[in-house]
């Protein structure tokens, strides 16, 4: 049996011949992260994410439909207006999984663009950005073929489509903060899409800022899905897999009562636990490079000093994401490029803040 039947496009008489889509979609940062999945792309836990705003991709989607519907897909790809051969594999294998979801791709011929705002190989992964504006542009094709799909079935189905490219891309789509993974606390969530955090946010984390420090840029050491597959059988697997559940419980109040030293402890100790698995898998590793440590230092030491909400987060690889209230904006502004700024390659940094997903232009 198909799984979700709920998300295939009903049969449809009239296609469009031709037009071009333009959309852009952010990055996001977890706050309670995923790590861990089963086939197809489905999470081992719940996670919940900040969209970003700076951070992020275009791209624009032309098609145009064929006389005759072809064996495979038919479609060329240009990064920052290069060809990009080495993604097409990728964009295929998505092709293949969404197909029985989009049953018209075959029919056309597509020219896939897309640019990013954040320096190439910067070490921000350009997966989440990339694959929900891909499935966004889709998702507004099939929209010009069946006019009456809702806004939200709409949102739905491309966060839907965007964790089959890519899983942490599900939770782009939306913001300020979205949720993906099957939770008793959040309403409508689900394994196979993400949803925007239901209940109101309290106004500590408006504006609420995303300073990246760009620590070390090299080439990603382990692969998502290689990294995501050695949480099977990992011996400390099923209870991680319950404590980001209940991160999850904890962090659903901080949002709600805006208790800020309360937020930096789940977080600080979820961007530390995620490094611990992998420091505990088979192979094992360390992303975290000297200069991460240092900074992760100076962050606590700054707090000591100063009582200040900084704190950090980690995602696979070695840079920062320094999180912080928009109300301190200057003084830790003015601790990163004095203090932190040393430590970062090239003396390289981005500045970025909560977000509210994607856009069609
Ligand atoms: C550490 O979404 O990049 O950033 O599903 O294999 O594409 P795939 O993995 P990906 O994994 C992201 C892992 C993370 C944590 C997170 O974003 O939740």
């Amino acid at each position: 049996m198909m799984d979700y039947p709920e998300f295939v496009l009903p049969s449809v008489s009239e296609l469009p011949d031709a037009g071009m889509i333009n959309c852009t979609s952010p990055s996001n940062i977890a706050l309670v992260k995923y790590w861990g999945k089963r086939p197809v792309q489905l999470p081992e836990n719940v996670s919940i994410s900040f969209t970003l705003d700076t951070c992020k991709t275009t791209t624009s989607l032309s098609y145009k439909k064929k006389d005759k519907v072809s064996e495979d897909f038919d479609f060329e790809l240009l990064f920052e207006g290069k060809p990009k051969l080495d993604f097409k594999p990728k964009i295929q294998n998505f092709f293949k999984r969404i197909e029985v979801y989009l049953p018209f791709l075959k029919q056309y011929s597509f020219s896939i663009e897309t640019s990013n705002t954040f320096p190439h190989s910067s070490g921000i992964a350009s997966s989440a950005s990339g694959m929900s504006a891909l499935a966004f542009c889709l998702m507004q094709l099939e929209k010009k073929i069946n006019p009456t799909i809702s806004e939200e079935e709409f949102l739905k189905k491309a966060s839907f489509l965007a964790r089959l490219g890519s899983g942490s891309a599900c939770r782009s789509l939306e913001g300020p903060i979205t949720v993906w993974g099957e939770h008793d606390g959040i309403k409508g969530s689900s394994d196979a899409f993400a949803v925007k955090f239901p209940n109101n946010i309290h106004k500590n984390f408006d504006r609420y800022q995303d300073t990246i420090l760009l620590i070390d840029k090299g080439e990603k050491q382990v692969s998502s899905t290689v990294g995501h597959d050695l949480m099977h059988g990992h011996p400390f697997a099923a209870r991680r897999f319950e404590q980001a559940s209940e991160n999850i419980t904890k962090l659903k109040e901080i949002l709600i009562s805006g208790n800020l030293d309360a937020f930096i402890e789940v977080v600080e100790s979820e961007a530390l636990t995620l490094h611990a698995m992998m420091m505990t898998s088979l192979p094992y590793f360390i992303l975290m490079k000297p200069n991460t440590l240092s900074v992760i230092n100076k962050v606590w030491e700054y707090r000591k000093k100063t009582g200040s909400k900084l704190c950090f987060t980690l995602d696979a690889g070695a840079n920062v994401h320094l999180l912080f209230p928009n109300s301190e904006k200057d003084q830790v502004l003015e601790f990163i490029t004095n203090e932190l700024v040393a430590y970062c390659q090239n003396g390289q940094y981005i500045c970025d803040k909560i977000g509210l997903g994607a856009k069609l232009l």
